[in-house]
């Protein structure tokens, strides 16, 4: 009789295997996705398949009641110890004798879904670079010497088939006390992009490892705390970069490291710490140990960069702009100074594009996958400096652009961070002029008898609102000027100097206005985001684009309407112009998750082509006539009449 066959599901992959072979071994053959952290020792129970009975007409083929193995000791042990559900078993243990149909629950794979869910973006497949092998070394024999690691090595290589992975020297020292108290059997994370063992825990450890997914802006850092088995987020937090003080916006860091010979020395101290303080949080916020932390993926813009790796930016700040080195980089986390992980944790920063479009742009590519989309798409990721991705699957086209911090409500007379109390939503009576609005924490209009929130300022989307509406309701002109009372007809106009100034709301002792400083702000922030879009479509050749996404941190609080009355972005069909929300930290996360994902941006960003906007003399032309509400000469045909 030949041999027998075996389905497993849900891939349908299917083979012949000698019969009495082991069902995990039977998946290795067939490279069927089956965990094993135990290496098939019958203790970690991560090998699990649920065989089927009866029938499979579809499958031609009939499963025999023993068509798996009986329970052998190992397995019963498990199953009188744990439990086993209903019908499971140890695929480590049960072994083939007949044809059979094989389910693998999500559970049991390696490569399991991880579904977003945020509008856009690409949903992860889990294909950690980090797996957890159980390992038993052997002990230390006087007559025949060799040393902890050396036999640490040995066990790998003989009941892993691993060899030739490093062992950081932090972690190395945690090596025998951990080999002693485990009793000579230990659990090691193997980062197998990076080759080395990242943490080592006594016995069997079950737990998936974790993974910190950073997104390290100029103004804030935003970092999710993911488990490396299933993807999901346990914990998510934000701080603001501590390197503000030495600079708001990066030129002036870059000033500041020019200077000050130990600016850069200073800055990177500062962001480490902020790194290592956010870690710790969010570990105890998810209730787990920052030890078991052992894998950080790092996204931010070139000087970020630069200043994390202790690299002196100044190169960044004139051209040609040469950055120390655009590769991604695979390091250990305890030379970026993050001491707070695994002590053997490693580290994995994006590519960058080029030296002013940095990794976080390509998380952003990575993440809204512009590569892959046939329609002409552009991808804005709003923060202090804008990235920009204009293409489809024929080709992309990156640049960056300084818009400066006006979108995120700083250098905003009212100005204020996204936080409780903020004004985010504006709307204006073309008629009356009279405004209401919105603030962050309460979900009425102020023009509810019930409204009974203080605002304390205005945030980013909501000063992009009240522009927007002040144009619309002929408070400004289309050059961005504000008009007298006596001009637009309503007392909320009042001089102030040589200008004139919109009155949002007044309080006992504060007053929320939108000044004509105010104004010029914002214009000169959205002229240099749209400066940067169009000089991209001049590059393409093409005059619209299909969708445009709207990503960063305050993306996703964006009015499509709005940002589009304001000219921040082209013309384009408003029920195509969607956000992104955090889009970095996404790319950050599916990096995280995926060895797929860091091969396919390592690929992508070598095909990306960047633009300059510093040297391009069109982006000074595209800058100034985009400096009218919306635009001087571009039609916006979608916005009507
Ligand atoms: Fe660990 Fe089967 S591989 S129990």
């Amino acid at each position: 009789a030949s041999d027998p066959l075996v389905v497993f599901m849900p891939s349908g992959k299917r083979g012949r295997v000698p019969a009495g072979t082991s069902v995990l071994s039977a998946a290795r053959r067939l490279g069927v996705d089956l965990d094993s952290v135990c290496g098939g020792r019958g203790i970690c129970s991560r090998c699990q398949v649920q065989p089927g009975t009866g029938s499979f007409p579809k499958l031609g083929l009939t499963v025999a009641p023993d068509a798996l193995s009986k329970f052998n000791a190992v397995e019963q042990r498990y199953d009188d110890k744990r439990g086993l559900k209903a019908g499971r078993r140890l695929g480590c243990q049960a072994c083939v004798q007949g044809d059979v149909v094989l389910d693998v629950p999500p559970e049991s794979q390696v490569h399991r879904q991880v579904v977003r869910k945020a509008a856009s973006g690409r949903s992860i497949v889990m294909d950690p670079a980090t797996r957890l092998h159980f390992v038993t070394v052997e002990e230390p024999d006087m007559d025949a010497p060799s040393g902890d690691l050396e036999r640490f090595r040995a066990a790998l290589a003989e009941q892993w088939d691993l060899t030739g992975l490093g062992m950081p020297l932090p972690l190395l020292r945690r090596l025998q006390p951990v080999l002693r108290a485990g009793k000579w059997q230990v659990t090691a994370a193997i980062n197998h992009d990076a080759g080395q063992v990242t943490a080592l825990w006594p016995g069997l450890r079950e737990e998936a490892p974790l993974g910190l997914a950073i997104d390290l802006g100029s103004t804030t850092i935003a970092a999710h705390l993911c488990d490396l088995g299933t993807g999901e987020v346990r914990a998510s937090g934000g701080v603001m970069n501590p390197q503000i003080r030495f600079g708001e916006d990066l030129m002036s860091r870059v000033s500041y490291s020019m200077m000050n010979p130990d600016g850069a020395a200073e800055m990177n101290a500062a962001v480490r710490d902020a790194l290592n303080a956010l870690a710790v949080e969010m570990a105890a916020e998810a209730g787990v140990a920052t030890e078991d932390v052992v894998e950080a993926v790092i996204v931010c813009n070139p000087v970020m960069h630069h200043l994390l790796l202790g690299v002196d930016p100044v190169e960044l700040g004139q051209a040609p702009f040469a950055l120390a080195t655009s590769d991604a980089l695979r390091l250990d986390a305890a030379e970026l100074g993050l001491a707070a992980l695994s002590p053997g944790a490693s580290a994995y920063i994006l590519p960058c594009i080029a030296g002013h479009v940095g990794a976080d742009a390509a998380a952003v590519a990575l993440s809204e996958a512009p590569d892959q989309a046939e329609a002409m798409t552009l991808v804005v990721d709003v923060g202090t400096n804008a990235e920009i991705l204009l293409g489809n699957k024929e080709r992309l086209l990156a640049c960056s652009s300084p818009t400066g911090p006006a979108f995120e409500g700083a250098q905003i007379s009212s100005g204020q961070r996204a936080a409780a109390g903020a004004i985010e939503r504006v709307e204006i009576d073309p008629e009356t002029k009279e405004p209401r609005f919105r603030v962050i924490g309460s979900d009425l209009w102020s023009d509810d008898p019930a409204f009974d929130a203080v605002p304390t300022g205005i945030c980013g989307s909501g000063i992009i609102e009240a522009v927007a509406e002040m144009r619309l309701a002929g408070i400004l002109d289309p050059s961005g000027l504000i008009g007298s009372a006596a001009q637009v007809g309503t007392e909320r106009c009042t001089a102030e100097g040589r200008t004139n100034a919109y009155l949002l709301w007044e309080g006992d002792d504060r007053r929320i206005t939108v000044t004509q400083n105010d104004i010029r702000a914002i214009q000169l922030a959205k002229s240099a985001l749209y400066a940067g879009a169009r000089l991209l479509m001049d590059e393409a050749g093409v005059d619209t684009v299909d969708r445009v996404i709207l990503a960063g941190a305050f993306g996703a609080h964006i009015s499509p309407r709005h940002a589009m009355v304001l000219g921040m972005i082209p013309d384009a069909d408003l029920a195509h112009v969607t956000s992104a929300g955090n889009a970095a930290g996404h790319g950050a996360r599916m990096a995280l998750c995926s060895r797929a994902s860091r091969t396919h941006i390592e690929g992508l960003v070598r095909r990306i082509e960047k633009i300059e906007t510093a040297v391009a003399p069109r982006f000074q032309e595209h800058f100034v006539a985009a400096n009218a509400i919306p635009h001087a000469t571009d039609p916006f045909p979608h916005l009507g009449p």
